[in-house]
């Protein structure tokens, strides 16, 4: 008997442990509002996201990931309190990360926190250098989720393997422009939810 209790203890803090994995990145966060307009056959969607803004800094870098944690970081800041108001406001999704190509190999990576409804009618002034409020317009994009977690390379394979099906289907993107679209910090390595968002041009 004591066997057997040792044994479901063990199955269980094993399912328990794992399941965790499920549970705990996809917190309640809200999400920047979309609609999905039409849906296509290669497996990906065309949105349209409504003008909303949004709070962002930028930075130029060979790959995303070169200061990706610390921008990351500068916009929590203005989040937990690095504001105006000294306020913090609740934390949203995705994060999106404007690529834009520059000379020489290198990248402007705009990244940009959602602005929580609450706070869209008058959003909090930041108060950290870089940091500036985005009005963005409403767009139009084509995207697909992954859940892999990416680096520049894999970003950029999937930008690629995207515009091909958008291509194929005859639909006209926005040339030299793209969203990155995550809805998990970037140090979760596990289940996440990422998408390419190619501009309907
Ligand atoms: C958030 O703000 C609180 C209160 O000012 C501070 O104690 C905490 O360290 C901040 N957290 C982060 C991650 O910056």
């Amino acid at each position: 008997m004591l066997k057997l209790g040792y044994v479901l203890l063990l199955v269980l803090g094993i399912v328990s442990c794992c399941s965790l994995h499920n549970v705990v990145p996809r917190a309640d966060l809200e999400e920047a509002p979309y609609s999905v307009v039409a849906t296509f056959e290669a497996g990906y969607e065309e949105r349209v996201y409504p003008a909303k803004a949004w709070v962002c800094t930028a930075y130029v870098a060979a790959a995303e990931e070169d200061k990706e944690d610390e921008t990351f970081n500068t916009l929590y800041r203005y989040i937990n309190g690095t504001n105006e108001a000294a306020a913090a406001i609740p934390m949203t999704a995705p994060v999106t990360v404007e690529v834009v190509p520059q000379a020489g190999g290198l990248n402007s990576y705009t990244m940009c926190f959602f602005i929580a409804e609450d706070h869209q009618a008058s959003p909090l002034q930041p108060t950290e250098q870089g940091v500036y409020l985005e009005n963005r317009p409403e767009i139009s994009v084509y995207t697909r989720e992954f859940t892999e977690y990416a680096l520049e390379a894999g970003w950029q394979l999937e930008a690629d393997e995207l515009r091909q099906l958008v291509a194929a289907d005859g639909n006209s993107v926005v040339e030299d422009d793209l969203y990155r679209a995550s809805y998990q910090p970037p140090f979760q390595f596990w289940d996440r939810r990422n998408e390419v968002w190619l501009i309907k041009a």
